[in-house]
């Protein structure tokens, strides 16, 4: 298949440009866009036979379920079923922007979009091609993040091409997806907000609106515990994983620096080809590998944004260790060592 790649200016769309996109979603094609987090990789999330193309793009799993992005409230009377009071205050709340949430499904969504369950995720994004081509298209698109699976996600359309090219129909290049983190997962089924999947929207944010709220449990054990079963699906598999393999070091900045340094002289001198993920502010502190810079602690939305883009430059640059900093003393220090900690495998010394 040829993948036809277009590029729109996200503060001017040009109608006729987005308008074949529209038209691709509209016939049951694949079409993948920028969000505000990550891309995504769009189909009509009703149509069965449109979703199953995901998964066979994605070389993704079955039972793992996909997020349908709406443009507007209205959609969750077509979606979700029973009570969804406590979904639509959070709603009220973040959407648009990065906040998916879980309610109970209509019947009119298929299980091939929610992996077998009774529960639907929805997210109204706020990046404006997202937004715009969910509107025109005027059908719920299922969208995972357009990566194969397993890969990091991707947070520009050059990392879609390396994975999606002569895959799908299409794929919208809007720039740099911001936050670089997927969205906050959020179960509202419940009487209070679980979450289940950590992200910018952090649980201090969701405290706010409804008083209480709380981490899915499984977050924080290792996936090969016993009677490990997450509540989101995705979460159990092995993700973002780059080529080499990747470790944690945790504990006081100087030390984790002196351990690096003496590990990956120690591999270097073996004959690998080391990698390690320092900030702008320990950068001039490493000695041997390729080392990056994943952004400052000074501001830790650049540490969110430039993590699945370092695992991919090392992916390229075939490091076959990679050593890392870790950064759970920040409000996104949840999401971002989430990811990290599956990239490693929950590979992590502590120092
Ligand atoms: O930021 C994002 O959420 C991006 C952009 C494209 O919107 N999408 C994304 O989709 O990250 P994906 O498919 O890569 O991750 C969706 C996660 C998976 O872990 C899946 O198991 C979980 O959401 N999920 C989907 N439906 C669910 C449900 N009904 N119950 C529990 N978890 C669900
Ligand atoms: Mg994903």
């Amino acid at each position: 298949m040829d993948t036809k790649i277009i590029k729109i200016d996200n503060d001017h769309i040009d109608s006729t440009k987005l308008k074949e996109a529209v038209d691709i979603l509209k016939n049951g094609g694949l079409v993948a866009f920028p969000t505000e987090t990550v891309y995504g990789l769009g189909a009509d999330g009703l149509n069965k036979d449109a979703s199953m193309k995901i998964y066979a793009a994605k070389g993704r799993p079955s039972d793992n379920p996909l997020i349908l992005h709406i443009s507007s409230m209205k959609a969750l009377d077509d979606l979700t079923k029973g009570d969804s009071s406590l979904g639509r205050k959070l709603a009220q709340a973040f959407w648009p922007g990065p906040l998916t949430l879980i309610f109970n499904k209509s019947e009119k969504v298929p299980l091939t979009t929610t992996g077998g369950l009774d529960t639907v995720a929805v997210r109204m994004p706020s990046h404006p091609i997202a937004y715009e081509l969910i509107r025109q298209s005027g059908v719920y698109v299922a969208a995972p993040s357009a990566n194969t699976s397993g890969r990091p996600s991707p947070t520009t359309a050059g990392h879609v091409i390396e994975d999606m090219d002569g895959r799908i129909d299409m794929i919208i290049d809007g720039g740099k997806a911001d936050i670089g983190l997927e969205s906050t997962i959020v179960d509202v089924t419940g009487e209070i907000p679980v979450i289940l999947r950590p992200g910018f929207i952090t649980l201090e944010d969701i405290e706010r609106v409804t008083g209480e709220a709380e981490y899915d449990r499984s977050l924080f054990q290792k996936p090969s515990t016993e009677n490990f079963k997450p509540k989101a699906p995705g979460m159990k598999y092995r993700h973002y994983a780059p080529k080499g393999q990747l470790t944690i070091y945790e504990g006081e900045s100087r030390n984790v620096i002196q351990a690096i340094n003496k590990e990956a002289a120690k591999k270097q001198s073996e004959g690998f080809k080391v990698g390690i993920i320092a900030t702008d502010e320990t950068l001039s502190s490493y000695e041997n590998g390729i080392i990056k810079t994943i952004g400052t602690r000074k501001d830790e939305k650049t540490i969110a944004s430039g993590l699945f883009r370092l695992l991919r430059e090392f992916d390229t640059e075939q490091a076959d260790y990679i050593y890392s900093e870790s950064f759970y003393d920040n409000p996104l220090g949840q999401a971002i060592m989430n990811r990290l900690l599956k990239a490693a495998g929950y590979h992590i010394e502590k120092i």
